[in-house]
């Protein structure tokens, strides 16, 4: 029992849902046993009696419902007796009044609610209700607008469902009128910007029709509405010729220093300076960005904080369009750094300036050879963009990925994303020619709904794979609300993202096995499975893999079979996984590819699993790797599992675009999320 400012009294929640459709129970508001007992004539018994009260949020913790109330005379007694359980465990609240309300028969308890998310905007909630309903916790979550289809979606996606369409022999319950609710709540959070949160709990489900029992509304002021998005950025913006260093230091402990070491791999011109002039690394420093004599495309700021305010001044009167600001001491450090980045903001906007960060690392495009980052090491050249809220993950992923030849074809350290956000960054990447996939690391989005709205633009065309931390943080978070909120954040992101087309990776590697799967392969047609393999164990594992992950092995034909019975040994496995048998060289690995190729409407993935062995040269089958892949338009990957021996056939597998998995388990995991995401994308066309 709390105060609840903000929470509508249950007579007034009924009346918003019944300007929404959705069916309450009969009631009326009476204030004493004589209007009770009236009102019940009309309702009818058996009925339901409760307390009216502002004071009193959780009505049953205080004692004031009463159900199965069938007489006058029971309804009498039940008045008194609320009346005297209140007087004893809430003495100080307000009684306005009490509701008698028809009690809805029995049916399927349901839930259906939403919030306002700081991020996201309104996000509708569906899942079985009851007591149980945080116990159970079989929801489903969409941001609102909630589609007619995205409705029904919803319905069937919860654990629950059998029990909605008919389970052992009972009638299937009106699955039109629930999906119509689930729509119904979504366009009242649309049109009511002062809803912040709603439970309908339980909302009971029959054959024909619903009725909605219990609701809580909780109202809020509107949040104000968030800055309009900016223009996006310029198509070549990070990928100038010419860079200014301001900050350049000829102290090797400097960031100044370091950052002007990395440049001087750089393919085009770069401009240090410092107003003390002379020269770092052979290189003429400039006193001032006015003393440079070209107009820089960007300028890389490695000054202290209150410096920057200038340096971007300056820029401006250049008309520099890209500043990279790596230092920190903004935002994110106290109210001062908060003013201080207020100015820098005011002043990009006076002089057109985009940039990134303030406290940021930098970006890398290894295309150019550039490293405008503090980042020691650069990345190789590759096809994936990858945009990260932390300066740490960056550095530990470009040392991991060269270990692997990953490469990228842009790093960006997005900082405070003042200026630049998320959204620019990822507009940027889906045009760039160079990006096929984009990852992300997120930790926080501050205008999750342009986000969303943007990435599920993007990701019909180029696959984007997120990590978003957080999760326990928030987790905690989600627990301590006690209405509406049923699920925390990171279950809105998660809700968010699906929507939008992103595929959520829960670790770095996994986002980056799917990358270079969706980057060299593109998104499977369809999930059925070929596994071609000489090692029996291996046959077994991926046969369980592909199960754990929706991975179908697809049947061979007669037709498939017998043109293999042709050059296999007879101890070979005449089904799928094609077991070749252990002393198979890469001449039956290749002529199995052929088979596989004239037959390829068969299937939509080739798992190719080789283990180290005396009878197959590495490079060899990679080779034939290759060539299969180039006869076929199907998913091929490569699983040569093993140490230092299968490197140079890696190499060879990486050089013809196939991945190559050193884990069987990541093959079908990244499989079996690109397969999800073809069949959601289908879905949608
Ligand atoms: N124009 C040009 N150069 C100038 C100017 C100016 N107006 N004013 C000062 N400088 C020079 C200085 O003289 C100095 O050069 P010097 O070594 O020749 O004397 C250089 O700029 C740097 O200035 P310092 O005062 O020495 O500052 P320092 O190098 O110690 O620190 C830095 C500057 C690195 C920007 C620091 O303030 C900072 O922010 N560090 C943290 C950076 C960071 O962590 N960023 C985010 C990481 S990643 C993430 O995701 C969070």
């Amino acid at each position: 029992m709390t105060d609840a400012p903000g929470l509508m009294s249950e007579p007034e929640s009924f009346a918003l849902l019944n300007d929404y459709s959705i069916t309450v129970p009969r009631h009326a508001v009476v204030h004493s046993a004589a209007e009770a007992v009236t009102a019940a004539e009309t309702i009818g018994y058996p009925c339901v009696a409760k307390i009216l009260s502002p004071d009193i949020t959780h009505k049953s913790d205080a004692g004031g419902v009463q159900t199965g109330i069938h007489t006058p005379e029971e309804l009498r007694a039940s008045i008194a007796t609320i009346q005297k359980n209140i007087h004893e465990r809430a003495p100080d609240a307000a009684i306005t009044g009490f509701v008698i309300e028809e009690q809805a028969p029995p049916g399927l308890e349901l839930y259906i609610g939403g919030k306002r998310d700081p991020a996201f905007g309104p996000v509708v909630t569906f899942g079985t209700g009851g007591t149980l309903v945080e116990l159970e916790h079989d929801i489903t979550m969409r941001v609102a607008p909630v589609s007619k289809e995205e409705a029904a979606g919803m319905v069937r996606s919860i654990r629950h469902y059998p029990q909605l369409a008919g389970y052992r022999g009972t009638a299937s319950l009106d699955e039109a009128a629930l999906s119509d609710a689930i729509q119904q709540v979504s366009a009242l959070f649309t049109n009511r910007p002062e809803v912040a949160e709603l439970d309908i709990n339980p909302l009971v489900l029959y054959t024909d029709g619903l009725c909605a029992v219990d609701a809580r509304v909780l109202i809020r002021p509107p949040a104000a509405a968030p800055a309009l998005s900016r223009p996006p950025l310029p198509e070549n913006l990070f990928f100038g010729s010419r860079i200014a260093l301001v900050g350049a230091s000829a102290n090797p402990k400097k960031i100044g220093y370091i950052v002007l070491r990395n440049l001087l791999t750089f393919s085009g011109t770069v401009y240090p300076v410092n107003p003390k002039g002379g020269t770092i690394f052979g290189k003429t420093v400039y006193p001032s960005l006015a003393d440079v004599p070209e107009q820089p495309d960007a300028v890389i700021v490695t000054v202290p904080n209150t410096v920057v305010p200038q340096v971007m001044r300056d820029a401006g009167v250049r008309g520099i369009p890209l500043a990279i600001i790596i230092t920190s001491g903004f935002r994110e450090t106290d109210r001062e750094g908060a003013l201080l980045e207020q100015e820098v903001e005011a002043i990009a906007q006076e002089y057109d300036i985009r940039y990134t960060g303030p406290n940021c690392l930098g970006l890398q495009v290894p295309r150019l050879s550039l490293n405008a980052t503090f980042d020691p090491k650069s990345p190789r050249i590759g096809h994936t963009a990858f945009i990260s809220q932390s300066g740490a993950i960056i550095t530990t992923l470009v040392d991991w990925s060269l270990s692997r030849d990953i490469g990228f074809s842009a790093v960006f350290s997005v900082g405070n994303q003042t200026n630049i956000d998320f959204v620019d960054y990822i507009r940027f990447a889906a045009a760039d020619a160079y990006t096929r996939t984009i990852v992300l690391y997120i930790e926080e989005i501050r205008d999750g709904r342009r986000f969303f709205e943007e990435a599920a633009k993007v990701t019909p065309k180029k696959p984007v794979i997120a990590i978003k931390a957080g999760r326990s943080a928030v987790g905690q978070q989600a627990a301590a609300s006690h209405t509406g909120s049923l699920a925390g954040s990171y279950e809105v992101y998660e809700a968010a993202f699906q929507q939008a087309g992103i595929i959520m990776a829960h670790n770095l590697s996994d986002a980056f096995s799917l990358a270079m799967l969706l980057g060299s392969e593109g998104y499977p047609q369809g999930n059925r499975a070929v596994v071609i393999s000489i090692a029996g164990g291996f046959c077994v594992l991926a046969s369980d893999y592909a199960e754990q992950h929706g991975i179908q092995m697809a049947p061979l034909s007669d037709a498939l079979l017998a043109e293999m019975n042709a050059f296999m040994l007879p101890g070979w496995s005449r089904q799928n996984p094609i077991d070749m048998v252990g002393d198979a060289g890469v001449h039956r690995f290749a002529l199995t590819f052929d088979a596989l190729i004239r037959h390829q409407e068969e299937w939509d993935i080739a798992f190719v699993v080789s283990v180290p062995t005396a009878t197959i040269d590495p490079v060899h089958l990679a080779t034939e790797m290759a060539r299969f892949s180039r006869h076929t338009d199907k998913m091929v990957v490569g699983c040569m599992i093993g140490g230092e021996s299968m490197t140079a056939g890696v190499r060879v597998l990486r050089e013809a675009g196939i991945p190559n998995f050193e884990e069987l388990e990541d093959a079908f995991r990244a499989a079996g999320a690109a397969v999800r995401r073809e069949e959601e994308l289908k879905k949608h066309l």
